[in-house]
């Protein structure tokens, strides 16, 4: 760790609680040998507090998908700027980005924008409540949706959210034997492993039970942009965030049945005043550009870079980790290639021109029986 993190850290431990902007970047998930801050980054690239600089693997936890601080995306970002930026009306561009959400995603009948992931998650499960009167909402172990209280009452880190006992968290088995129907089952379509996608919308189909897929971190890394797509499986609400701005704007939407998307237009209350951001539709509608132009290409990168690679791993190529020990990956740090011991590998497009040298670094550090 650098002298000048050390310093920094002893700062921001004063008056930022972790030190840090969220839990999942914290030094101990990282650990000695690895960085805490980074000044800036550029394509698959981030620069350390000394100005050190690494192929960036974690993506900004998966936000970035193109490449870091992306050229094309900065370019019609100022384009628009003179527009304006939040107004007191409605821009027409978010009803053009809506449609070609619309258009794109298979269950998406109607889109609701928000501001980050765990709004949007909070979203799709408040109108699953509304829509069938119901409350018990089911989570299954190890997937994430966000820190808002209905969720974060399953999780270990629990203190302050409340009495939510109206969600359960359990094995995907389990489903199957519930005896009562719950209002909405809400799940990460793919995580590591495959998951019964089939045997669960059949479940929920026969119970009337709202299925919610979480695409937060799947969405627009699978062919087609989708993993519901990819899988073939329509969910009745789903969820989107991370990539869609490419990390350069904060932006969420929750997408779904009309049927069910009409509860905000009674009485269920989902409202949100940055969600109208015009740098993040912006950034939006130019990610989607070169996405749909390069054809969903994550998939195709990620399967390069896992091509014949010496150490196991799991997942699927858009999304992947290595099952290794963290001084594996301390190696791999000290050699230029940022894998943090508890992220996932986020491919970007930005990885495509130096896939030679990922794979190399990982190589020569596999060879030394690390
Ligand atoms: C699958 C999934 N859902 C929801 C969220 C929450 O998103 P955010 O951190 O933008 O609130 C995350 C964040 O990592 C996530 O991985």
């Amino acid at each position: 760790m650098a002298q000048t993190d050390l310093v920094l850290y002893r700062r921001a431990c004063k008056v930022i609680p972790t030190g840090v902007g969220t839990y999942s970047k914290m030094p101990d998930r990282f650990g000695n040998g690895f960085p805490i801050y980074s000044r800036w980054s550029e394509g698959p690239y981030v620069w350390d507090s000394r100005g050190e600089g690494y192929i960036d693997m974690a993506s900004a936890l998966g936000a970035v998908i193109l490449g870091h601080n992306n050229k094309y995306i900065r370019q019609k970002i100022r384009q628009f700027a003179g527009d304006g930026e939040i107004m007191s009306l409605t821009h027409p561009k978010v009803v053009e980005l809506a449609e070609r959400l619309v258009s794109l995603i298979p269950c998406a009948e109607q889109v609701r924008f928000l501001t980050s992931g765990s709004e949007a998650t909070t979203a799709a499960v408040k109108i699953a409540r509304a829509y069938t009167n119901r409350d018990l909402i089911i989570t299954f172990k190890d997937h994430y949706h966000g820190w808002h209280p209905w969720f974060s009452y399953t999780q270990p880190k629990s203190a302050g959210s409340g009495l939510a006992h109206t969600v359960s968290c359990i094995e995907v088995d389990k489903l199957f034997t519930l005896r009562a129907a719950p209002a909405a089952v809400i799940m990460e379509p793919a995580r590591f492993e495959a998951l019964p996608l089939e045997a669960i919308r059949k479940w929920c189909t026969q119970w009337a039970v709202v299925l919610i897929f979480d695409e937060v971190v799947t969405g627009f890394r699978y062919p087609g942009g989708s993993a519901q797509k990819h899988f073939g499986v329509t969910p009745d609400l789903a969820c989107f965030g991370k990539a869609l701005t490419n990390g350069m704007a904060p932006f969420s939407f929750v997408c779904g049945k009309k049927e069910l998307m009409q509860v905000i237009e009674k009485d269920c209350f989902i409202s949100s005043t940055y969600a109208e951001s015009l740098t993040a539709i912006t950034a939006a509608m130019a990610t989607l550009d070169v996405l749909e132009s390069e054809k969903w290409p994550i998939w195709d990168i990620g399967r390069e870079i896992l091509k014949d690679l010496p150490v196991k791993h799991k997942g699927f190529p858009c999304r992947f980790m290595l099952d290794v020990r963290r001084e594996f990956l301390v190696e791999c740090c000290k050699r230029g290639l940022l894998i943090g011991p508890h992220l996932s590998i986020f491919p970007t497009l930005a990885h495509r021109g130096i896939i030679d040298k990922i794979k190399e670094i990982i190589n020569k550090v596999a060879s030394t029986n690390c």
